[in-house]
């Protein structure tokens, strides 16, 4: 379970974004969605621990996130969240199982990489240069380097961003079926994909309003 209490971020240009609560529980899946700019990324990079929050809580199993330090929250990382980043971050001269194998310098169990590559559809493509792939199947490599540590926690940012309504359907209905018993939270702007996800959650009505910060009036 994650539990969001409270939580502001600001960043230097005085932007400030205000969240209202949320309860993001175990074995559900959730839709994000809101417009451009309303703190999507943002929440998920805190949650993941990349970010940390100006104020307030994220509780995960318990645990109050903003307490721990960085390293404990990069260790807490490696080993229970798989994040799908909006670019993927794969290494494009790297095959597609290199890309995967690369996990175990993080203490990583890669062993089943080629099923899950099967599973996901992708797997003639394992000795291919990531480089020559297409948006669709760097997709499925995204995914499927974010779930080989079998993930308590998969946050999805834009994950259908670069692809047709099809194959992004696919996609969608895969990562929630192959997430299914642990939160899958994926930011998505297309509504017609809601009917997958247990909850949807518009960002819009959820955040407090993000505003730039008005200054003080001086006298
Ligand atoms: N590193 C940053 N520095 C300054 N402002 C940022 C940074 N990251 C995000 N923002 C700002 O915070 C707001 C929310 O950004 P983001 O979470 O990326 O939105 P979304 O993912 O919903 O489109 C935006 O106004 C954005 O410009
Ligand atoms: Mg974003």
């Amino acid at each position: 379970m994650i539990e969001i209490k409270n939580l502001t971020k600001q960043f230097q240009n005085e932007t400030e974004i205000d969240y209202k609560d949320i309860v993001f529980e175990t074995g559900k899946s959730y839709m994000l969605l809101g417009a451009s700019g309303c703190g999507k990324s943002t929440l998920l990079n805190m949650i993941a621990g990349i970010l940390s929050p100006t104020q307030g809580e994220i509780i995960i199993d318990g645990k109050n996130m903003s307490q721990s330090n960085q390293k404990d929250r990069d260790k807490f990382r490696i080993q229970n969240i798989g994040y799908i980043f909006q670019d993927f971050k794969l290494i494009n001269d790297m095959t597609v199982l290199d890309n995967i194998n690369i996990l175990r310098l993080e203490g990583i169990d890669t062993s089943n990489a080629v099923m899950l590559l099967k599973d996901l559809g992708i797997e003639e493509k394992k000795n291919s240069k990531v480089k020559h792939l297409s948006g669709g199947q760097k997709q499925r490599v995204a995914i499927a380097r974010a779930l080989i540590k079998k993930p308590k926690i998969i946050l999805a940012d834009e994950p259908t961003g670069n692809l047709n309504f099809a194959i992004g359907e696919q996609v969608i209905k895969e990562l929630v079926k192959i997430s299914q018993g642990n939160t899958l939270i994926a930011v998505t702007h297309d509504e017609r994909l809601s009917k997958y996800f247990d909850e949807v959650i518009d960002m819009n009505e959820m955040t407090g309003g993000m505003h730039d910060v008005v200054e003080k009036e001086v006298f």
